[in-house]
């Protein structure tokens, strides 16, 4: 029996990082053993590739190399941690994954959607989360929580009509696949996005 894929979407300090130890410990209090991972990053190799991602470089990078670069980081942590981690039957829970290429390369770089998609297909064959929260807040909130922990990466220094953007296309995906999805406002106390996640979670066992 293979494990379940969980994942967490969302913008700038939704919340994604401060509830992956909630859902560590709901599933463990059911008896589920769950491996938490991230990306871009989740293995060494890939780790590498995140930080040339998210540091800012002296040279404009190209929208495209960047999408390749995280679909070159997303197929070594599948090979190396998920995909190997599902077969053992042990779940995985991912801060962000492809929906976050869609919303941030797609949405927000204005790259072709069929271009991510196409490299979805390559990197993931029909690999898919069994369930994908999507922690749904203003940017502008959520930007402001982000911001007090400190200097801005690559990605954060952007306006706000990108994030607008990576908002949109995080709930479009959403909406267009409700099976897959769970939207959570996350403009909420963190008890309010807890009991939320909890139930999206019921609906996995
Ligand atoms: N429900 C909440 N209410 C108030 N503050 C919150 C809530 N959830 C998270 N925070 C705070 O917001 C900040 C950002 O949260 P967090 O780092 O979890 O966001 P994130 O989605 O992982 O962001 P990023 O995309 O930048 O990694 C943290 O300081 C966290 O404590
Ligand atoms: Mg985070």
């Amino acid at each position: 029996m293979t494990g379940k894929f969980i994942t967490l979407e969302g913008g700038e300090g939704s919340g994604k990082t401060t509830n992956r130890q909630f859902i560590e410990d709901w599933l463990k209090a059911r008896g589920i053993a769950c491996v938490v991972t991230r990306e871009p990053g989740g293995t060494p190799y890939a780790e590498k590739i995140r930080t040339l991602l998210l540091d800012h470089q002296d040279e404009k990078v190209d929208p495209l190399a960047e999408l390749l670069l995280i679909f070159a980081a997303r197929a070594q942590h599948l090979a190396s941690l998920i995909r190997p981690t599902l077969a053992a039957g042990t779940w995985v829970l991912c801060d962000r994954f492809t929906d976050a290429t869609y919303a941030y390369q797609g949405g927000g770089r204005q790259l072709d959607m069929t271009l991510v998609a196409t490299l979805e297909h390559l990197v993931q064959g029909t690999l898919q989360p069994d369930l994908t929260l999507v922690l749904d807040i203003d940017p502008a909130v959520g930007m402001a929580r982000a911001s007090r922990r400190g200097s801005l990466d690559r990605f954060e220094v952007e306006q706000t009509a990108f994030f607008e953007r990576v908002r949109a296309t995080y709930l479009a995906r959403a909406a267009a696949n409700p099976a897959r999805y769970r939207v959570v406002e996350a403009d909420a106390s963190l008890d309010c996005v807890q009991a939320h996640i909890a139930a999206a979670l019921e609906t996995l066992l």
